[in-house]
């Protein structure tokens, strides 16, 4: 595969967001299929984030050292209490999960997530050692009315609202336009990094220059087809995918397409 150049100022990532999709009897399968694919590739954190149910036989397929980190795509802020249905941080550290998706889109339109929440929620996460991934993204309307810097600007601002500075390093966030997630409309690599640029420029202001290194991913109809040219754009440092990241093949595909290449490839 022909990867354009680029340098890499920060560690690509690669997240698998699983979604409502596979039993706990198909995860096993389909990680052992994942990992034997991309055991070689070096220099990309990848992460699958597999359903609740799917974590344990996640980590237990995976073991301790595995190339391929474990997500979660949602948590409760609290540790423990009288809150049916939910889990939590200390819940999910037990498990081996390293990563927690927070603030998905469908968390936010089905399940009427908040940006207050999501920072309690972020905060919360760091403490147990989890590594928040945090997602903002515009719909379909926001853009056509040019509001996207404005929504995604308030996002990130109230889902970051009270992070601690000192554990920046732990957090990931993801731009997902939701007119592109699962309808096949990726965003053009220009429409992506025009709004990841602005992210980052957020993210300064909020952290000072340590703000400046976070890993922003793009999310929203990735395949391989179109993750090379979105991963050549500097501030574009891997992606969170959805429905590409269930077929072993093409996961693989998007995280070769987003490793580093070395100076020796492609000549
Ligand atoms: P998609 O989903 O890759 O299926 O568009 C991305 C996401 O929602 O994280």
């Amino acid at each position: 595969m022909t990867r354009l150049k680029k340098n890499f100022p920060r560690r690509p990532l690669v997240a698998g967001n699983w979604k409502m999709h596979r039993t706990a009897s198909d995860t096993k399968n389909l990680i052992e299929d994942i990992v034997q694919r991309v055991q070689k590739i070096a220099n990309v954190d990848m992460v699958v984030c597999p359903p609740f149910t799917s974590l344990a036989v996640a980590a237990e397929t995976l073991g301790r050292h595995s190339v391929l980190a474990i997500g979660a795509q949602n948590m409760h802020q609290a540790k423990e209490g009288a809150f049916t249905g939910e889990v939590s941080g200390t819940m999910l550290r037990d498990l081996g999960v390293r990563y927690v998706i927070l603030g998905h889109s469908e968390r936010r339109h089905f399940f009427n997530e908040t940006d207050t929440g999501v920072a309690a929620k972020a905060t919360i996460a760091v403490s147990y050692l989890l590594r928040p991934i945090v997602c903002v993204g515009e719909t379909l309307a926001q853009r056509e009315a040019k509001e996207t810097m404005a929504v995604v600007e308030a996002q990130l601002r109230g889902s970051l609202q009270g992070f601690p500075k000192e554990k920046l390093a732990e957090l990931v966030i993801a731009y997902e336009p939701v007119w592109a997630i699962g309808t096949g409309k990726v965003a053009t690599p220009k429409q992506a990094n025009d709004v990841h640029h602005k992210i980052r420029a957020i993210l300064t202001d909020l952290f000072g220059p340590e703000g400046a290194n976070l890993r922003i991913l793009y999310g929203g109809s990735v395949k391989p087809e179109n993750s090379a040219a979105l991963m050549a754009e500097n501030d574009i440092d891997g992606f969170l995918v959805g429905g590409a990241s269930l077929d072993a093949r093409s996961f693989f595909n998007i995280i070769e397409s987003a490793r580093p290449v070395r100076a020796s490839e492609n000549d």
